[in-house]
């Protein structure tokens, strides 16, 4: 048995009536096709490619993953998107199926994102045992809208599946459906090419169809029963958020198995790529999405947004951080309210403070930048201490220029750093000071008008506001 894999996703999606294409919606940031493509390479080496069938124009399909061992995803395109089984008729004029070595295709819409590898496994064991047969996955569902139902004979034996809007009474009230995932012989697929014909109603042709033709024609079909919780699939927007829900629920779940603590599993969003450490505890409101890793024994306070940032063990990220492409070394404090921007790294047990932005600002271990900052284009050295308000002038509005600040240097508040520009190791600037020339190591760099305080200077100020106040009031009277 040679199995290809086989994603439908040339479907317009008319249902979500919004322009983003319905296999791409994100789930917990990650497109919904992702979820299918990760179940189907979970197969590994049962699996000889996975294709994936799209609309005429493509799909951006760069965006969807299922990790790096996952074999690539093999575009075919359906040039009238017509149904189900014109999706599958466009693999016939692939060379997929007139080279390929595939004897079976696994087929899955690619609209049912909760489908789990186990799931398929069962498929493959079943098509195993009868390599001719066609297997069809079915549920029970306590409302069935929407599906196709399985229609069986007074022996039980499936007779074919009818979709929703062929019913009639009796055959709505049936419960069983279809779940939209097969595993089909490519004998099968070949002789029903070109003879399956659209449905007057909708005017689409039904791979459901394919069904009835085979047990027309003498074969076998079997069925194997599916959990409604992995067979669902998402054709408005309502069922994406309660496919959202469950896959949250899911995925939390096995965190929470390896000893990640929720405050709150149904407030925090964490994406199917993410790791997370155990002993680590995470606040609700917060969102660890792409390929976010967090270490272990790690505090994540409430709404923190983390996309494809390393976040190593001991780390305690405040409340409202957001990091992209960041690295958190550890131990490290970050926030609350801090802004790592791409290019991010922050050294082990560094801090990084309130209201800072960083943006390719490399800190070394110990630095500091507490408070009000602008860090980018910048390397801090170890335990260097940057003062509140310190700004790099990374941009003259042309270029942008890199700053380099040494160890121990102290950064006096409120200072800008014009780059390019560097500081020595162990130099002190001098709070208030614009840094426009390189400061060398151990240097005090100060930049500011000599002080100057007039003695009398403040009770005359305060003696001529009285005055105007005095004035004012007579003129009111
Ligand atoms: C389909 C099944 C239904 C089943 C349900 C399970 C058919 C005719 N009906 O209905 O029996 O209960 O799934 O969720 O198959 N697609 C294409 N090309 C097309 C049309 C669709 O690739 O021309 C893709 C879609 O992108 C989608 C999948 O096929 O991923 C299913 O299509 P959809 O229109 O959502 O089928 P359902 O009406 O949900
Ligand atoms: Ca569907």
């Amino acid at each position: 048995m040679i199995i290809d894999g086989v994603l439908l996703a040339a479907g317009s999606g008319t249902r979500m009536r919004s322009p983003v294409p319905k296999v791409l919606s994100p789930i917990l940031g990650t497109p919904l096709l992702s979820y299918p493509y990760r179940a189907l390479a979970g197969l590994g080496s049962l699996l000889s490619s996975i294709h994936v069938i799209v609309p005429p124009g493509g799909l951006p399909v760069e965006s969807v993953h299922a990790g790096r061992e996952a074999p690539p995803l093999q575009p075919v395109i359906q040039e009238s998107p017509d149904g189900t089984w014109g999706a599958c008729e466009a693999l016939f004029s692939s060379r997929i199926f007139l080279e390929g070595p595939a004897t079976h295709f696994l087929v899955l819409n690619g609209d049912g994102p909760l489908v789990e590898t186990a799931l398929l496994e069962a498929l493959v064991a079943l098509g195993r045992e009868d390599p001719e047969a066609l297997i069809l996955t079915t549920s029970l569902l306590d409302n069935p809208f929407g599906y196709g139902r399985i229609l069986r004979n007074s022996a039980g034996r499936v007779t074919g599946i009818r979709e929703e809007k062929n019913t009639s009474t009796e055959e709505r009230a049936i419960r069983e459906v279809n779940a939209g995932l097969y595993l089909i012989p490519r004998g099968i697929l070949h002789e029903a090419r070109g003879k399956i014909t659209a449905d007057p109603r909708k005017g689409e042709r039904y791979l459901t169809d394919l069904v009835a033709r085979v047990v027309a024609q003498g074969g076998s079909v079997r069925t194997h029963e599916a959990h409604p919780d992995s067979m669902r699939g998402v054709n408005t927007q309502e069922e994406l958020s309660r496919v959202t829900a469950l896959l949250r629920e899911r995925i939390n779940r096995g965190h929470m198995e390896r000893g990640v603590t929720f405050q709150d599993p149904t407030r925090t969003d964490v994406g199917p790529d993410v790791e997370i450490g155990a002993g680590t505890i995470l606040l609700p409101q917060s969102f660890l999405e792409g390929r976010t890793r967090v270490g272990s024994g790690c505090r994540i306070g409430m709404g923190v947004h983390l996309l494809d940032t390393g976040v190593g063990d001991g780390v305690t990220v405040r409340d409202y951080v957001v990091a992209t492409e960041a690295v958190i070394g550890p131990g490290a404090v970050v926030g609350p309210f801090a802004h790592l921007r791409p290019g991010t790294i922050v050294g082990r047990e560094a801090h990084l403070g309130n209201f800072v932005e960083t943006k390719k600002a490399v800190l070394g271990e110990r630095a500091k930048a507490n408070h009000l900052s602008y860090l980018g284009d910048v390397t801090v050295g170890d335990r260097t201490n940057i003062g509140a308000g310190t700004i790099t002038c990374n941009y003259d509005g042309y270029e942008k220029f890199n700053t380099a600040i040494g160890s121990d240097v102290f950064v006096g508040s409120d200072t800008q750093l014009v780059a390019p520009v560097s500081v020595g190791d162990g130099a002190v600037i001098a709070a208030g000071s614009t840094v426009v020339k390189d400061v060398p190591p151990g240097a005090l760099y100060l930049s500011r008008p000599v002080p100057e305080s007039r003695p009398e200077g403040g009770s005359r100020y305060h003696s001529r506001r009285e005055q105007k106040k005095n004035s004012r009031k007579k003129e009111s009277i």
